[in-house]
C-alpha cells in the first residue's frame, strides 16, 4: 500500500484569514491591494495560495493565477500570460448569455492598444473579437502602449461587487517586464479593485535561518514600494503538534501512538511540510515505515530510523531518492526538467525519438517515488523542488543538447504550423533508444 499524504493544510488558519482580509478590503473600498507570501522553499507558499484560490470559488471574483519558471525566466510575461490564459478559457466556458455579455465589456474597454493585450493572451481574441492592429513602436513607447492594454483589460474584469485577484506564486523568478507591469498595475491613480496576491523564497533577517536560492528580495521590495495597501503573509515552520497531527492523518494512527515518531520528524525536518512529506516517504522506501496487511495498519521502527542517520538537509534527500532511479529514468527526468515544471509527453517522445509507451515504461519508477505524475498529454514534477533536484542530474552537455533538441523540433512545428500543416505525431519515433541513453542498469527502482 502507498503512503498517502493528506491533502489538507495544517496551522495555516490565520494566515488563510490574512489573505481573505486582504480580499475584502478590496471588495468594500474598491482600491488595489497587495499580498505578499513570503516563506522558505517547501513552508507551504504554493499550497496556501491554491487554497485561497479554492475558498474564492464560493465569493464573486474573477481569478487569474500563473507560476514563474526558474529555468524559463528569459521568456517576458510567461506567469501573466498564464494567468490570464486561465482566467479568458474559464470565461469562455460559461453559458453563453454570460459569454456575450463578458465580449462587450472587454471588447469595449481594450482600446487603441488592445491588440497588444491579444498578442500576449491567444485567446482574449475570443472575447475581444477583431481590433485594429497597432503599429509598431519599440522602447519605452511600446512598453507604454502594452502598460495601457493591460491596464484596461484589468479594468475590464475587476469590479468592486467582483474583484479581481491575481495571484503570482515565485516571485523571485519573475521576469524584469512583468515586474514593471505589475508595478504600472499597483501604481493606478484610478480605484483598481485588483487583489496581487505573490509568493516568493524571501529571505529574512533571521539569524541562523538559511537563506533561499533565488534573488527575491528587490522584487518584492518594488512591489510593496508601489502598493498602497500591503498585507504580509509570512510562513513559518509548522511546530510539533502540527507535524503529530500531519503524521496522524498521513499513518491513519492516533496521535499518542506516534509521539516517539513525531518528535523526530519534527526534529529532522524543523516543520518544514514538504520535507516532512519527503522524509515519511523515504522512511516507506526504506521500509522503516511499513503497511501490514494482517492488521491492515502502519508500523514503524523508531530504533531502526534513528540507526540510519538520514540527512537533515532536504536538497540532499530528494537527491537521494532521485540517485536510486535506473539511468535512463535519471537521464530522462533530467530532460523533463530543462522544459519545465510540465513536459508535454509529444515532445519528449521527440527529443528522445520513442513512443509514448516506451516514454511511459521509463517514468514507471519515478511514477512509484512520486517523483512525478501524468496530467492528460504531460508530465509534471510533484514539486519544484524535484524539478530542481532532477535538473542537477544531467551535466551542462546533455542540458545544452535536450534544449537544442527541444529548440529545433518546437521551431519546426511553428513552422508547419505557420503552413497550416497538422502537426502531427513527431518525427522518428520508434522503440529504439538513441546512442546517447544511458544502458539500463536496472529494470526498476529496487526499494532496500
Ligand atoms: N500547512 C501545511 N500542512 C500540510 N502540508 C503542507 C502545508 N503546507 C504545505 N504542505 C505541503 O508541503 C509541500 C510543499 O508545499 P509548497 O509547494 O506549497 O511549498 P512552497 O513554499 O511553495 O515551496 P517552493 O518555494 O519550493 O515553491 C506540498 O506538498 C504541500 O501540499
Ligand atoms: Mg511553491
Amino acid at each position: 500500500m502507498e503512503l498517502e499524504l493528506p491533502g489538507r493544510l495544517y496551522a495555516r488558519d490565520a494566515e488563510l484569514a490574512r489573505l481573505q482580509s486582504a480580499f475584502d478590503y478590496v471588495a468594500m473600498s474598491g482600491n488595489h491591494a497587495l499580498a505578499v507570501v513570503t516563506g522558505t522553499s517547501g513552508i507551504g507558499k504554493s499550497a496556501l495560495l491554491e487554497t485561497f484560490l479554492q475558498g474564492l470559488r464560493q465569493r464573486p471574483a474573477c481569478c487569474a493565477a500563473g507560476k514563474a519558471d526558474q529555468f524559463r525566466r528569459d521568456v517576458p510575461y510567461a506567469a501573466l500570460a498564464e494567468a490570464f490564459q486561465g482566467l479568458v478559457l474559464e470565461i469562455l466556458g460559461q453559458p453563453d448569455a454570460a459569454v456575450r455579455d463578458w465580449q462587450q465589456q472587454v471588447s469595449q474597454a481594450l482600446g487603441l492598444y488592445g491588440q497588444l493585450a491579444v498578442n500576449m493572451i491567444p485567446a482574449l481574441e475570443l472575447l475581444a473579437g477583431r481590433l485594429p492592429p497597432v503599429a509598431a513602436s519599440a522602447g519605452p513607447e511600446a512598453q507604454e502602449h502594452f502598460h495601457m492594454a493591460m491596464h484596461n483589460l484589468v479594468n475590464a474584469f475587476a469590479r468592486c461587487d467582483r474583484p479581481l485577484v491575481l495571484l503570482v506564486d515565485d516571485l523571485q523568478w519573475l521576469d524584469a517586464p512583468s515586474l514593471s507591469l505589475l508595478e504600472h498595475l499597483l501604481a493606478s491613480p484610478s480605484p483598481l479593485p485588483l487583489l496581487l496576491v505573490t509568493s516568493s523564497r524571501e529571505a529574512t533577517a533571521e539569524p541562523g535561518r538559511q537563506v533561499p536560492t533565488g534573488t527575491p528580495e528587490p522584487t518584492h521590495a518594488r512591489l510593496r514600494r508601489k502598493a498602497a495597501r500591503v498585507y504580509e503573509v509570512a510562513l513559518a515552520e509548522l511546530d510539533v503538534n502540527a507535524v503529530t497531527t500531519l503524521v496522524a492523518d498521513a499513518l491513519r494512527a492516533r496521535r499518542r501512538d506516534l509521539q516517539g515518531l513525531a518528535a523526530l520528524i519534527h526534529a529532522k525536518t524543523l516543520g518544514n511540510p514538504f520535507f516532512v512529506g519527503q522524509f515519511l516517504k523515504t522512511m516507506v522506501d526504506d521500509r522503516l515505515i511499513v503497511h501490514r496487511p494482517d492488521d491492515a495498519s502502519w508500523h514503524y521502527d523508531l530504533e531502526g530510523i534513528r540507526r540510519r542517520g538520514y540527512t537533515d538537509n532536504v536538497a540532499d534527500m530528494v537527491l537521494q531518492r532521485l540517485e536510486r532511479l535506473p539511468a535512463r529514468t535519471r537521464t530522462l527526468l533530467g530532460g523533463m526538467a530543462c522544459l519545465g515544471r510540465h513536459s508535454d509527453i509529444a515532445l519528449l517522445c521527440a527529443i528522445y525519438g520513442i513512443d509514448a509507451r516506451a516514454l511511459h515504461a521509463v517514468l514507471v519508477p519515478a511514477h512509484a517515488i512520486d517523483a512525478v505524475h501524468q496530467e492528460e498529454q504531460r508530465y509534471a514534477f510533484f514539486h519544484d523542488r524535484v524539478q530542481e533536484a532532477a535538473h542537477g542530474l544531467l551535466s551542462p552537455a546533455e542540458r545544452k543538447r535536450i534544449y537544442l533538441s527541444a529548440g529545433r523540433l518546437l521551431a519546426r512545428a511553428a513552422q508547419a504550423d505557420d503552413r497550416d500543416e497538422p502537426c502531427s505525431t513527431p518525427p522518428n519515433c520508434s522503440r529504439r533508444w538513441p546512442s546517447w541513453w544511458p544502458t539500463p542498469a536496472r529494470p526498476s527502482m529496487s526499494r532496500g
